[in-house]
């Protein structure tokens, strides 16, 4: 894939050297078997480099082609305390500070090495580790928005992070959490068993990338009200037009990025794995494929 697919790449912000010297253990990466930085203070398995965060930001770009919006949960225009949980470069904060102006959007993070903006009176980048309990006092937000950390919370943490998200939202505020996992619609003997092998190297680490068709349903068993469950498909093969091409893309640079992870697991060759994921990119276009999209929201009782 060309690196012109990304336009959407920036530099990176330089912190004052003192917050650099403040954040640096929390920031610590290190070198893997890919030649890909990932940091060694979470359990995040997915690259943190400037090759990552260009395609985190080119994946918000795909994602709002293929669902039309940044968020679904039933917002009102006067809401005026937003969360984002693993926020990455900020750049669903910064966007979304653009459709709610009266709103202060918190965009909160592990690690700050990603964050793209400065800091402004309309959204705050901030450290922070959802595994160890959000920095906040409880009933702060009145929208709290999570979307794709399935690579950095293992399966057994999800209860937890989901109590979380609701003790720092208000009642009567919404909860949304989106994923992308293991679901590919149409997806033809070659993608079948590359995901379930995929799947099986993320279990070896304690991840169940199938569990996000189920993130509905620990919103229900987390008590909170309004449920809406979305399985969104899009298509995915240049077959797909604009947004299948984009969503192309983007999956096989997310395979690309877990690729230097689950071959050190598996032994496998990189050249082999990318010759796998070459013959799984034909399917899609063959049987025009789709990927799902797993959404859930749902809203902290008043009481
Ligand atoms: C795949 S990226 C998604 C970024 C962003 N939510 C988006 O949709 O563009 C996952 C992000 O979660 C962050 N992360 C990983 N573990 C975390 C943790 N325990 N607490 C908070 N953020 C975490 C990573 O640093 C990364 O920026």
């Amino acid at each position: 894939m060309s690196r012109t697919l990304w336009p959407f790449s920036r530099r990176r912000r330089e912190l004052p050297v003192e917050q650099v010297a403040a954040q640096q253990p929390v920031n610590s990466t290190s070198i893997s078997v890919d030649d890909r930085e990932r940091l060694t203070h979470a359990p995040y398995f997915l690259p943190k480099d400037a090759e990552e965060d260009s395609r985190l930001n080119f994946q918000h770009r795909a994602l709002y082609a293929a669902i039309g919006n940044h968020y679904l949960a039933p917002l009102k225009p006067e809401t005026d305390t937003i969360l984002d949980v693993g926020t990455g470069t900020g750049i669903w904060p910064v966007e979304m500070s653009r459709l709610f102006p009266k709103a202060h959007i918190t965009g909160l993070d592990v690690s700050s090495s990603s964050f793209q903006y400065s800091s402004t009176a309309a959204y705050t980048l901030m450290l922070g580790n959802i595994l160890q309990g959000l920095p906040f006092p409880e009933k702060q937000f009145e929208f709290v928005h999570q979307r794709l950390l399935v690579a950095a919370i293992p399966t057994a943490n999800w209860p937890s992070v989901i109590d979380e998200l609701i003790r720092v939202t208000r009642p009567g505020g919404w909860i949304e959490v989106l994923e992308i996992g293991v679901t590919i619609k149409n997806a033809g003997a070659e993608t079948a068993r590359l995901l379930e092998w995929m799947g099986d190297r993320s279990k070896e680490r304690g991840f169940d990338m199938g569990m996000v068709s189920q993130l509905g349903q620990l919103l229900i068993d987390a008590g909170l009200q309004n449920v809406e469950i979305h399985h969104i498909p899009a298509p995915l093969g240049v077959w797909g037009g604009h947004v299948g091409s984009m969503l192309k893309a983007n999956v096989l640079s997310a395979f690309g990025a877990l690729k230097g992870a689950y071959c050190s697991q598996a032994q496998m060759r990189p050249e082999q794995f990318d010759a796998w994921v070459q013959n799984v990119a034909e399917e899609w276009e063959t049987l025009h494929a789709s990927y799902v999209f797993h959404a859930a929201y749902g809203r902290r009782a008043l009481a």
